[in-house]
């Protein structure tokens, strides 16, 4: 097959979700159509149980996981699909922000009954801001929820998407009949029971025929008909143009666990969903379609084994082919690389592939050369934007608790933040060292790693600090930013990219320094124009 017709025939996406709406079952049943694996149940859910034995445990249980579905590929209909997987934990919310990078669209899964949730705010953001478009699926048909007008008000209103039903509900809960399908104008009835099969799908050209009130009865089929016409008075016509740039949402009803409406939604998906996009780098915007090879590291995940401190860096590629053996420029290192044994992902099971297309995952052992964000190149020099940080929800002094082996500590924590575990922060005034995080959980997952890979011990100290902001350098030279240094150089610190960043103690004290120095633009994600 052509180099083009490659890059056609690939969509990369993700699928995001607050916990539990049924992001791993979906992912599950998109696999089984693509005839990735044979059952339902196959697929690990990396999320962390509740009330788990032990957290960092589960921790583990799940890094264990998450490696096999970092990527899920399958063929569906000669089209190729990557799903990047997205922790629903808040406290990975990070790791789910970076991934939004290597995607070209996302299926956004809400549960029915709960409507929209707080973790489902914050990634739609994400992707709103970044005009990424998206698919929402409304799951778990099959029980009482909220109505359906109701919540696709509550959509727009909460996530501010522009929305327009491609399918819509019959009934719910114990009423549920089925689905009608607007966008392909049939039915699929719901038996309760489907859940390996793909079920009948029966084509209604019209809604007021009286084939429509044999199916489903009277009632429902009137219910329907005044729903569907409430419809197309409300909500806009689909245009494929304002999906593609993240203006319109097209939405679809089902049942994951019931492998209902999941059909309707693949077939769509890859019929509108975006093929590789072009990206931005800081030099230029690159095509995928370019003969040279370029790509990024989105994701680092360290090896299991504490013997054996290899990672595998998660490369998305972005133009060109990626050869295995062939030499690569790593950008930031400005050092030639090459990789003798590339993976590539296929459902959950990673192969050794020769090359690899834009679009794809690559995944690259590596012995600590890589970075989040890092680019690779055919020689040229660019670097890929976009891999931000955010300011971290929580703060620690991390002490050393063995001084004979602050070696190995430092060294730990280097790599741990590569790896995007946490972030770093070292103070002006004395050097002390902060880590910034998510979540709590994740000072647990340091703490366990530093003594079981690294053989280092720490401990934590509280310390005040409401948000991190990044300090614009632009106006370094002017006697505001010199005041501004010099009187709040107690909250002064140092990224890992050393970047200037301001501690702010208390959302009143970052409220009032903007005040007093107005020329001082503070950033909430470490990159900015
Ligand atoms: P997540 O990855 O988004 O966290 O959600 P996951 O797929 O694990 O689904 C969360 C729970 O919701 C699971 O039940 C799952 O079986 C259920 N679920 C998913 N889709 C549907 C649906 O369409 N209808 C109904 N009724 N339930 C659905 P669980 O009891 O937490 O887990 P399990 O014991 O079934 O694995």
């Amino acid at each position: 097959m052509s180099f083009l017709k490659e890059i056609e025939r690939r969509r990369t996406f993700g699928i995001i979700s607050h916990p539990d709406a049924g992001k791993t079952t979906l992912t599950e049943k998109l696999l089984l159509f693509g005839g990735a694996i044979q059952e339902a149940g196959a697929v690990k859910s990396n999320k962390i149980k509740k009330g788990a034995t032990s957290d960092f445990m589960e921790i583990e249980r799940q890094r264990g996981i998450s490696v096999a579905t970092s990527v899920l590929a399958f063929e569906y209909d000669g089209i190729k699909i990557n799903i990047l997987d997205t922790p629903g934990h808040k406290d990975f919310a990070e790791d789910t922000f970076r991934t939004l990078t290597a995607v070209d669209s996302v299926i956004v899964v809400i549960d029915v009954a709960k409507g929209v949730e707080e973790q489902t705010e914050k990634l739609v953001e994400v992707c709103r801001m970044r005009n990424i478009p998206m698919i929402v699926f409304i799951n778990k048909m099959d029980r009482e929820g909220k109505d359906a007008f109701d919540l696709l008000d509550e959509i727009e209103q909460k996530l501010g998407l522009r929305v327009v039903p491609l399918s819509f509900p019959i009934g719910m809960g114990y009423d549920f009949k089925g689905i009608y399908n607007i966008w392909e104008k049939n039915i699929n009835l719901f038996s309760g029971d489907s859940r390996k099969d793909i079920e009948e799908t029966i084509k209604i050209s019209d809604l007021s025929s009286k084939e429509l009130d044999k199916l489903v009865g009277e009632k429902a089929a009137n219910t329907l008909r005044e729903e569907i016409e409430l419809v197309s008075g409300i909500y806009p016509e689909f245009n494929k143009d304002e999906y593609l740039n993240g203006k319109l949402q097209p939405v679809f009803f089902g049942s994951a666990l019931n492998n209902f409406g999941v059909r309707e939604l693949l077939d769509c998906f890859v019929e509108i969903a975006p093929k590789p996009r072009p990206k931005q780098s800081e030099e230029r915007l690159v095509q995928p379609k370019e003969n040279k090879f370029t790509g990024f590291v989105f994701k680092i995940h360290a090896n299991m084994d504490p013997n054996h401190r290899d990672r595998l860096a998660f490369i998305k590629i972005v133009s060109g082919k990626f050869e295995r053996n062939k030499p690569y420029l790593h950008v930031r290192n400005n050092k030639k690389m090459k990789f003798s044994s590339p993976n590539a992902f296929f459902a959950e099971k990673k192969e050794i592939v020769d090359v690899s297309y834009p679009g794809d995952i690559v995944g690259l052992h590596d012995t600590g050369n890589f970075k989040i964000g890092d680019t690779l190149t055919e020689g040229e020099n660019i670097n890929y934007k976009g891999v931000p940080s955010f300011s971290p929800e929580h703060f620690r002094y991390i002490n050393n608790a063995d001084p004979l082996k602050s070696k190995q500590l430092f060294k730990g924590i280097d790599q741990l933040m590569d790896e995007g575990v946490a972030q770093l922060f070292t103070l002006e005034l004395n050097g002390r060292k902060v880590i910034g995080t998510v979540g709590a959980l994740q000072y647990e997952v340091i703490q366990y790693r530093l003594e079981h890979e690294y053989g280092a011990k720490c401990t934590y100290e509280n310390l005040n600090v409401h948000k991190a902001c990044w300090v614009d350098p632009k106006n370094s030279k002017t006697d505001e930013f010199k005041e501004f240094v010099r009187v709040k150089q107690r909250f002064l610190a140092k990224d890992k990219q050393n970047q200037l960043v301001f501690l702010a103690d208390s959302s009143f004290s970052l409220q009032m320094t903007q005040q007093k120095y107005p020329n001082i633009k503070l950033h909430f994600t470490s990159e900015f124009d």
